[in-house]
């Protein structure tokens, strides 16, 4: 007796909990903390006071709200009106004593039938709080123009929710392909929504220098023009003599403090990069005599032609500055006396990645250097380069960041590390107790294809969203409180627009804001594809564009064991619960065709084999037509 009735107050209780936390029409991304979901919804008055209290950064989320709500519903959204007849229902409130389980960037939101309440320590925290209620509105919020017809209701929830890192961050790379200061405040309007707060603004590299130094003109005059090209950057032709530099643009010091305002309007701080001493044809282009070979024939500008052999670490042209030159040092403090002023965040990202060596080799000053200072190798060259720069960095009131190069040849004291080869320099870094930011290539690089490469716009290395969402900022065995958070690096060679920049940063943006803002227990990927399927529609609305990737097949060839010189393959997605279906007789497959259940093996004579991916009966993935010859080359059969 006792028994059925424990069992049954237990299927109570699994009940009770189920109908308070799930709801399949919520979905945040990044996952809060805790949200309770409650019965009833609340319904936006047609006329609407937000009651923000007089805290000056408050009222400026309640103005963003305001313009938000009013957009899409033609309702009269007003802030701290006291004089209109509108309904006060929704307020933000900064707690007068501190909270201390939510910090400075958390937040309680309370969804009543009555009322909408965001609660805060500090203003950053009302407008992460706000993000959520936006995403709890139906999709239509999203819109550009008035919608008519819809309901516009937020079900009840209770939130409580904060950050796992303060530094949640996205790389937004503007020299290989520049975009203009009105298409990066788009950006931070977009990764803002999912709650980044960080933005890297890589403004120099070998094909662009886009910052406006005013005591170095030519760094923009020349060093941020090019030659048009398109196809495969890095594959280019070297643009004639007479080709015209008419391509590129930078930003001016004007426009360059625009968006930092902007920014700061929406909690995002800018790590600038000025990337050195490797990646500097640009600033060489209009220098030459900062390079050991003083720019010799000088090259110019890159255009996305090959300057470097990957495969060997050799450079082609030299575009290192070059470490033995005083003048260099006399550059890198103009500059960055420049840039420190400009930009308030504490951190200057100084680069030091992939800087091959060849020129420093072959020059006389970079000898005479080793000698003088006793370097034993080039790394130890570059790593007294970096100590120099983090010197002059430091003279200007900021902190030194670099690349995990900056490692090699021995870290300079003070510097942060950005680890992108990997984790290892990340974990090297913490142990030597040194911050460390985490954007490992294995997990966030985001210029890498979502998909198979016989669909995806051509890159050399593939990331599906489910390895991103497998990002871990603290890797084992490191002590958590040297990793400062992570972020998503978008290098845009083959990124020519903004159509395609969105592209390539969603969803996989969406994976690494849940990696980098929900605690670990919170993930799931299951869950998380839903969500990310929620944040797809809202994300049509607001018109922007995203890769449909994860709901395309995977091809998994291998040789067979059993027969020689046989195919196996097998076949699958990253997102549960499709079927799979395929044709080997060149004709399109659909749900007719044979369902994969098992592995294929390739039918004698057959050259083609399409894929396609079903749910519920209806397609979702891209229709692949693998050559088998592609196939067999990948499992390392001879065709
Ligand atoms: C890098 O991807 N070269 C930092």
């Amino acid at each position: 007796m006792k028994k059925t009735f424990f069992i049954f107050a237990m299927q109570f209780f699994v009940l009770f909990v189920f109908s308070q936390t799930e709801n399949s029409s919520i979905a945040i991304i990044p996952e809060p903390v805790s949200l309770i979901k409650n019965t009833g919804n609340f319904i936006l008055p047609s006329a609407i006071n937000i009651a923000a209290g007089n805290n000056q950064g408050v009222i400026a989320i309640a103005e963003q709200l305001s313009k938000q709500l009013t957009v899409p519903t033609g309702y009269k959204v007003s802030v701290n009106d006291k004089t209109q007849k509108t309904s006060s229902a929704i307020s933000f409130k900064l707690n007068s004593s501190e909270d201390k389980t939510i910090g400075n960037e958390g937040y309680k939101l309370e969804v009543t039938p009555q009322h909408i309440i965001i609660s805060a320590n500090k203003p950053a925290g009302i407008f992460y709080g706000m993000q959520t209620l936006l995403q709890l509105f139906p999709k239509e919020i999203e819109s550009k123009a008035a919608v008519k017809n819809i309901k516009w209701i937020v079900p009840c929830v209770a939130v409580t929710d904060y950050p796992r890192f303060g530094w949640r961050g996205l790389m937004f790379d503007v020299a290989r392909h520049f975009f203009t200061k009105q298409q990066v405040k788009d950006f931070i309007d977009e990764m803002v929504k999912y709650k980044y707060n960080l933005l890297h603004w890589h403004l120099t590299d070998d094909e662009g220098w886009r910052i406006e130094i005013k005591s170095l003109p030519k760094l923009t005059s020349v060093g941020a023009w090019n030659v048009k090209r398109v196809g495969y950057f890095g594959t280019f032709k070297t643009p004639d003599a007479d080709e015209p530099r008419d391509y590129g643009g930078f930003y001016t010091q004007d426009d360059i403090k625009e968006v930092i305002e902007y920014a700061k309007s929406k909690y995002v701080n800018i790590l600038p990069e000025i990337d050195v001493p490797g990646h500097s044809l640009a600033a060489i282009a209009a220098y030459p005599e900062l390079s050991c070979s003083g720019g010799v024939g000088n090259h110019g500008v890159g255009s996305g032609e090959e300057i470097k052999d990957w495969n060997t670490h050799t450079a082609l042209v030299d575009d290192n500055l070059c470490p033995a030159n005083e003048n260099v040092y006399v550059f890198l403090d103009k500059v960055l006396t420049e840039v420190a002023q400009l930009f308030p965040f504490e951190y200057i990202h100084m680069g030091g990645d992939e800087t091959f060596k060849t020129f420093w080799e072959r020059s006389d000053a970079v000898k005479a250097l080793m000698q003088k200072e006793g370097l034993k190798n080039m790394e130890e060259v570059q790593s007294y380069f970096s100590k120099r720069v983090e010197k002059i960095v430091e003279s200007k009131g900021k902190k030194f960041m670099g690349w995990d190069e900056i490692l090699e040849g021995g870290l300079a004291p003070n510097a942060a590390v950005m680890s992108w080869q990997g984790i290892k320099g990340g974990i090297k870094a913490a142990q030597m107790k040194h911050e460390v930011v985490m954007s490992p290539t294995t997990f966030v690089y985001l210029d890498y294809m979502q998909s198979d490469s016989m669909v995806e716009p051509y890159i050399y290395a593939t990331l599906r969203l489910n390895t991103t969402y497998s990002f871990e900022p603290v890797p084992d065995g490191v002590d958590e409180k040297y990793i400062k958070g992570g972020q998503g690096n978008l290098w845009t060679e083959q990124v020519y627009n903004t159509r395609h920049m969105q592209y390539m940063l969603w969803p996989r943006s969406l994976a690494i804001a849940e990696c980098v803002w929900s605690p670990k227990s919170k993930k799931n990927w299951d869950s998380f594809t839903k969500k990310v399927e929620s944040a797809f529609k809202r994300m049509d609305v607001a018109q922007v564009k995203y890769s449909r990737a994860m709901f395309d097949p995977i091809f998994t060839p291998t040789k067979d064991a059993s027969v020689s010189d046989s195919l196996k393959i097998e076949l699958s997605t990253e997102v549960n619960g499709l079927d799979i279906y395929y044709t080997f007789d060149n004709s399109h497959p659909d749900n007719f065709y044979p369902k994969y259940t098992s592995p294929l093996t390739v039918p004698k004579q057959a050259v083609m084999l399409k894929v396609i991916t079903y749910r519920d009966g209806k397609p979702i993935g891209r229709q692949i037509d693998m050559p088998v010859s592609v196939l067999r080359k990948r499992a390392g059969l001879k065709n």
